[in-house]
């Protein structure tokens, strides 16, 4: 029978109109497909479904293999550019369910500066998709980003939680927001006009250990993490923060990131239709940082620097997680305080590594 998703990022409903044959569950022996596995999210979610059981786990990524964060026991890994056609049929061969993660993305540094590689990940969705509709894939994946939504609206750090149809109408974040919409829009078309279910979670800032922080990609819990173990490493009292501090958002630990794909990827009242997956704990960037003081158990604060210069990007940014709850009864639960314990424990433990000339995965 026809079906159709919620779409509440667009107010229209967007049925199917071909006939959806009823799925069986993914078995453990069924192919999974994860790109940008070498990377932080895909990684971690290749661990996750190793974890749960899964069996047939092929991991893709373009950088050689040994630049991944992880190397999952049992899971088949390829190092691939999937914005070329023929790899992502190479792909995506005998694949039951695809989830694309691949994209060039950083935090405010990256993006501000790298619009046009940003836009260039259109090519990963679009050659992925297609191939994961060949392969006859029953089920499709895609990480869409709170940059997605419209910017106007995130221009005071005392911002109202962003709501599913906040994207519309569109003024995304330059490049990389506009990418993940055209790229949302891929999958709820794909849904209506093929039949291939497809799911679309819109990450609000995800962070935790074996992700990026160093190197000019790393976000802002990363990145405040490794300045202040700079600082103390240099016997330095001083640390500088991007902006006056003032900025706000909310930060999702990395666990719950796999959990809500889990759980969003097989949800069939959730078919082609945006949400958010996020935390709904908004702090400043000078209380992030006050936390990561906590988690290095630092005694005397650092004397706080701003550059006022440097990529900032929206003032206040937050996940409203009342669509997610409705649905899933369900939401991130992590609290930062736990959740950058362990991520400060990581970048600690790799900056050590690093300093003693050992490998080490900064992305
Ligand atoms: P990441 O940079 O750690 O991982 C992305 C991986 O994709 C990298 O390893 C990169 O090499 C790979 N990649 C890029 N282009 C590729 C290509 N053409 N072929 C094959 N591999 C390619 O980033 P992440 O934080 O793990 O993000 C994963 C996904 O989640 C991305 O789509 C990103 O836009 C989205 N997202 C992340 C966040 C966040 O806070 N981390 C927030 C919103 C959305
Ligand atoms: N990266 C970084 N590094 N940010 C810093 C730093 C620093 O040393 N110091 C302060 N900040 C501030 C930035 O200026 C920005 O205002 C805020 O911390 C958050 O920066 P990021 O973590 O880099 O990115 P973001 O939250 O603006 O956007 C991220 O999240 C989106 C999803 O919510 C990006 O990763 C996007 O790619 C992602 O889609």
């Amino acid at each position: 029978s026809s079906k159709s998703g919620n779409f509440r990022g667009h107010g229209v409903a967007y049925p199917c109109d071909r006939v959806v044959e009823t799925d069986a569950p993914t078995g453990k022996d069924d192919l999974i497909v994860i790109t940008g596995a070498g990377g932080f999210i895909a990684g971690n979610l290749a661990l996750y479904f190793h974890n749960k059981g899964f069996r047939n786990i092929r991991a893709v990524d373009k950088k050689p293999l040994y630049e991944w964060y992880q190397h999952v026991p049992g899971v088949e890994n390829l190092c691939l550019d999937v914005s070329v056609e023929e790899n992502c049929r190479r792909v995506c061969e005998g694949a039951v369910e695809v989830y694309n993660l691949a994209a060039d993305m950083g935090g405010m540094g990256f993006i501000e500066r790298f619009r046009v590689e940003c836009l260039r990940s259109i090519l990963v969705n679009t050659h992925m998709i297609e191939a994961a509709y060949r392969a006859g894939a029953r089920r499709y994946f895609f990480s869409s980003s709170a940059c997605a939504y419209n910017t106007l609206l995130q221009q005071d750090p005392n911002v109202r939680a962003l709501r599913e149809e906040d994207a519309y109408p569109a003024f995304a974040e330059r490049g990389y927001g506009w990418e993940k919409l055209m790229s949302e829009l891929f999958c709820q078309e794909y849904w209506a006009e093929r039949g291939m279910k497809t799911f679309i979670a819109r990450f609000h800032n995800v962070y935790g250990p074996h992700g990026t922080w160093d190197g000019g990609r790393e976000k802002a819990p990363a990145a405040l993490s490794r300045k202040v173990i700079e600082s103390l490493d240099g016997g330095s009292t001083d640390i500088t923060i991007w902006g006056d501090g003032t900025q706000t958002r909310s930060f999702m630990y990395i666990d719950d990131c796999v959990q809500g794909i889990d759980k969003i990827t097989h949800c069939d009242d959730l078919i082609a239709t945006p949400v958010n997956l996020g935390s709904s704990e908004l702090v400043s960037i000078d209380e992030l940082l006050t936390k990561v003081e906590k988690a290095a158990n630092l005694k005397t604060p650092l004397t706080r620097h701003y550059d006022l210069d440097a990529p900032k990007g929206v003032a206040g940014r937050n996940s409203d997680n009342t669509f997610i709850k409705e649905v899933l009864n369900w939401e991130p639960s992590t609290s930062l305080d736990v959740g950058l314990a362990k991520t400060y424990a990581w970048i600690k433990e790799q900056y050590e590594r690093r300093k003693a000339g050992k490998r080490v995965g900064i992305g």
